[in-house]
């Protein structure tokens, strides 16, 4: 099995994105290297990737992700644990994914989630999704420390769209 250490270091993580744009890197690559680090930083987290919201559509599309291929690649607002999260604007953490009515399963082996959105304000960009083979794997401690990456990249997207 890849070791990996036990926790994302998140602070360090945001310094490193800003460390990135300072040297004029774009969105598109720090959601890939976000991603990247954050999926080798604990060994909990088994899928990471970043959806984008399409407002036009009005649905999700997966930009990158580290993790087994999933056929998920477009996922309606409100549909799914990604899609809620958008249709209500909120965080998700879900211990057990078996008890979500309209889970979008990505791999039978995962047992919860994470999903944390990328927004400034009432402005929803996207959002960072995480899959654990391990059940009730995610806590608020993770929440607050992707939050953190979630709103330096929400700079560099808010940025680009002004
Ligand atoms: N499980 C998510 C779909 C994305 S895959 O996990 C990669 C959902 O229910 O929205």
């Amino acid at each position: 099995m890849e070791l990996k250490l036990t926790m994302l270091d998140s602070n360090a993580l945001v310094h490193q994105i800003q460390a990135m744009r300072d040297d004029g890197h774009l969105s598109d690559a720090l959601l890939r290297y976000a991603v990247k680090n954050i999926e080798k930083a604990d060994s909990r987290f088994d899928w990471v990737g970043v959806y984008l919201f399409d407002a036009e559509k009005n649905d999700l599309w997966l930009h990158n992700y580290v993790g087994s291929p999933t056929e998920h690649a477009r996922i309606p607002v409100g549909t799914g644990v990604c899609g809620m999260a958008v249709a209500e604007q909120a965080n998700q953490i879900v211990d057990d994914v078996s008890t979500v009515e309209n889970y979008l399963a990505c791999n039978p082996d995962v047992q919860s989630e994470i999903v944390v959105l990328i927004r400034a304000g009432d402005d929803i960009f996207g959002q960072i999704d995480i899959d654990s083979s391990e059940k009730a794997a995610f806590n608020t401690e993770d929440e607050a420390g992707l939050q953190a990456v979630a709103d330096k990249l929400a700079e560099q997207i808010a940025a680009e769209r002004r």
